[in-house]
């Protein structure tokens, strides 16, 4: 299964992400965590990622996409993957048509920009395994440490409030439009045409999770 979450940053793509992998046996693509750990390695990309995403921008496409296309080569994509953050500009969603990369599922969690704001300002990150907690919704064991491995948990220089109104500015500009876009795909007769589930972001964790399991279960019924 082929699936891609979308949704403006801090709406718990992340957070769901994890949820689903798990049941659904695939991995997750992340295109974040990806930069955040070429930024770490100071490999190439993250030389050239590194400022851009501190400045809340939007990695170019060229970049993104052969990082993509790459990653989906691997062994633990065969059976399908979770993308995450990615697709983010209509130029990487036809960079999928032109390799013919069908989609089966598109979820799109919607969360208004001013709750978004707000928990941006409390997400603390394991910037390792890009695990993110929040001190009322999803907090860990222990204040400030990770509950796998036991380090310390960070705030993220892009979560800094004026870095995060840029971002959502740019996700209203830019990845937005995705959402009319695979709507209209979904509901075209193209033999590829994704399913579309739309989820409010807003709620308990793991009951926002259980009711995107349901929604996919019930288009396997179909
Ligand atoms: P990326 O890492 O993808 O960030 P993002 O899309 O901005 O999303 P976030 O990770 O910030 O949020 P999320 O939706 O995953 O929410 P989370 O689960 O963490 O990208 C970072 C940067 O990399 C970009 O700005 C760009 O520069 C670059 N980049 C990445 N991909 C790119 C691409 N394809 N093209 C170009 N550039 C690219 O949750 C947020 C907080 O809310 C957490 O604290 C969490 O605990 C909490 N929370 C989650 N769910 C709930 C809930 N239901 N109720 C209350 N709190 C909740």
């Amino acid at each position: 299964m082929r699936v891609i979450l979308l949704g403006p940053p801090g709406a718990g793509k992340g957070t769901q992400a994890r949820l689903l992998v798990e049941a659904l046996s695939i991995p997750q693509i992340s295109t974040g965590d990806m930069l955040r750990s070429a930024i770490r390695q100071q490999s190439e990309l993250g030389k050239k990622a590194q400022s851009v995403m501190e400045q809340g921008q939007l990695v170019s496409d060229e970049l993104i996409n052969s990082l993509v296309l790459e990653r989906i080569q691997q062994d633990d994509c065969q059976q399908g993957f979770l993308f995450d953050g990615f697709p983010r500009t209509l130029a990487q969603a036809q960079a999928l048509l032109e390799h013919h990369i069908m989609i089966d599922i598109i979820i799109e969690i919607s969360v208004p920009d001013d709750v978004i704001v707000n928990r941006m300002a409390g997400r603390l990150t394991h910037i390792a395994s890009g695990r993110v907690y929040d001190q009322q919704a999803n907090p860990p064991k222990v204040a400030g440490i990770d509950d796998i491995t036991g380090e310390p948990l960070i705030q993220r220089d892009d979560d800094q409030p004026a870095t995060v109104l840029e971002r959502l500015r740019v996700y209203h500009q830019q990845t937005k439009p995705l959402v009319d876009f695979y709507m209209a795909l979904s509901k075209g007769d193209a033999e590829y045409a994704p399913a579309y589930i739309k989820m409010s972001g807003q709620g308990d964790v793991v009951s926002i999770g259980k009711k995107i399991l349901t929604e996919i279960e019930n288009l396997n019924k179909d």
